[in-house]
């Protein structure tokens, strides 16, 4: 059964294999942790960062809460929710992301990660969430749609990774 849990030391080992597979299968829409990072000490250096980030305390970026989708003892991927609505989350990341480790994609892990990410930001007080995704992401875009997405608009954007593109966002109403 699918559980996302908050990160842990116990799936370090997983985690680091899911980045590897995004990495090595150059997946460009959701750029995890670059495994040539994550050794023996990562989790322990990066706890700090991520508790600040969560209760928001990073000067101009919105809470960002940060939970690991396992099934037993297997690492299958991770959701991210933002609980504010910033330029950055409108115009680039929105307010919800997501990843399925590459060897686990096409088995339903995707849709019970949105789900249950979902319901987390529900009781977060969240009452829709903003979806932003590459327009060429078509099993995103299904995914999204599935679960009741209502596209607003197409925009342009830009990073490093993924130069210009455009990128649909999407709204989730929850209440
Ligand atoms: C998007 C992603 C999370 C989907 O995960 P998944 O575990 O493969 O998803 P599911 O198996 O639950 O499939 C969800 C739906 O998408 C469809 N789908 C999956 N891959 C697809 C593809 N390549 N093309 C078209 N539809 C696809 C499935 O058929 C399913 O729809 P259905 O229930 O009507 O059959 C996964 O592809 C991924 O990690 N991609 C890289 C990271 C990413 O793009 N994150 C989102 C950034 S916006």
């Amino acid at each position: 059964m699918l559980r996302l849990i908050k990160r842990c030391p116990a799936y370090m080992a997983g985690y680091k294999a899911y980045c590897q597979e995004l990495y090595d299968n150059g997946v460009l829409y959701f750029r995890p942790t670059d495994p040539r990072c994550i050794d023996d000490g990562w989790f322990e250096r990066t706890k700090p960062l991520y508790d600040k980030k969560e209760q928001g305390l990073i000067r101009g970026q919105s809470p960002s809460i940060h939970y690991w989708a396992v099934d037993g003892e297997r690492f299958i991927g991770e959701f991210q929710l933002r609980t504010q609505f910033t330029d950055k989350v409108m115009t680039e990341i929105g307010s919800i992301g997501y990843a399925v480790r590459v060897t686990e994609w096409g088995k339903g892990y995707g849709t019970q990660i949105l789900q249950s990410g979902l319901e987390i930001a529900k009781a977060y007080g969240m009452e829709r969430v903003l979806l932003t995704i590459h327009e060429n992401n078509v099993a995103s875009i299904r995914l999204c749609e599935k679960m009741g997405g209502k596209w607003q608009d197409t925009i342009q954007a830009y990073n490093d990774v993924e130069g210009h593109h455009s990128l649909r966002r999407y709204w989730i109403m929850l209440s």
